[in-house]
């Protein structure tokens, strides 16, 4: 099955990026451990997706589960050892960094005051993936973030793209994340569709201005790859953008 699905995903990138490799690349965005969100859901599903990542170029990924309380419950010692565990199975060629997803709500405050936020080191910064309540705002968002950044962390906003009110007033929302220095990440997929017209239009106005600082796969499914990841990877070759060169250095290194 593995091999099947390396060879589809060899084919599509062939296809649409022209050879079968961007690499190296590194992914910062996705949900590959097994069975601790609503990410993949087996070893075997977690390797195929590896496998099919390697396809495209990938040789690494920092891997994100969710975090949110009374949803992902996810604590940062049961995630790091679920993340040793995973790349013993899956062996060298592939590295993974865990860092995580936080669903920014109050609860995200007694975190930072834990000091125990699953974070990513790169360049002298600590970076935090943060998600925002995707139908209406948080109210908290803001101090959230303030907070983060005097705790000495550095802000990453998941998938800033797929925000609907955060698109409906477009231009005074990115200026005020700009000046909290929040960075933005988009979903690859968006690039070619995955989340609809609303996330595609910003995910590409976003990658035209040069705005995104991390792109991720945000992966949930193997077929997302072939189906999404593929051809919004094409997108970014087409547009001259390399994946994520901060996070070669630094985290691969
Ligand atoms: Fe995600």
């Amino acid at each position: 099955m593995m091999q099947e699905l390396r060879e589809r995903v060899l084919a599509v990138s062939k296809r649409v990026l022209g050879h079968s490799v961007l690499g190296p690349a590194w992914d910062f965005h996705c949900h590959l451990l097994p069975g601790v969100d609503d990410g993949l859901r087996s070893l075997q599903e977690a390797r195929a997706a590896i496998e099919g990542m390697q396809a495209l170029g990938y040789r690494g990924a920092v891997l994100t589960p969710h975090i949110y309380p009374g949803v992902y419950d996810n604590l940062p010692g049961q995630l790091q050892e679920a993340v040793h565990d995973l790349q013993q199975r899956v062996g060298d060629d592939f590295t993974l960094r865990l860092a995580a997803e936080y669903f920014v709500d109050e609860s995200l405050f007694e975190a930072i005051e834990r000091d125990d936020l699953l974070h990513l080191p790169v360049l002298g910064h600590k970076l935090v993936l943060v998600e925002y309540p995707m139908l209406q705002p948080s109210s908290c968002a803001d101090d959230v973030m303030l907070t983060l950044k005097q705790a000495g962390y550095q802000p990453v906003l998941a998938h800033v793209e797929r925000y609907r009110y955060l698109r409906w007033d477009r231009d005074s929302q990115l200026a005020r994340l700009q000046q909290l220095d929040v960075w933005l990440q988009c979903d690859i997929g968006s690039l070619v569709g995955q989340y609809g017209r609303g996330p595609q239009q910003l995910a590409r106005w976003l990658m035209e201005r040069d705005l995104v600082a991390l792109w991720g796969t945000d992966l949930h499914r193997v077929e997302q790859l072939q189906r999404y990841v593929a051809p919004g990877l094409a997108v970014l070759q087409r547009n001259r953008f390399r994946i994520n060169p901060m996070l070669i250095d630094s985290v691969a290194g």
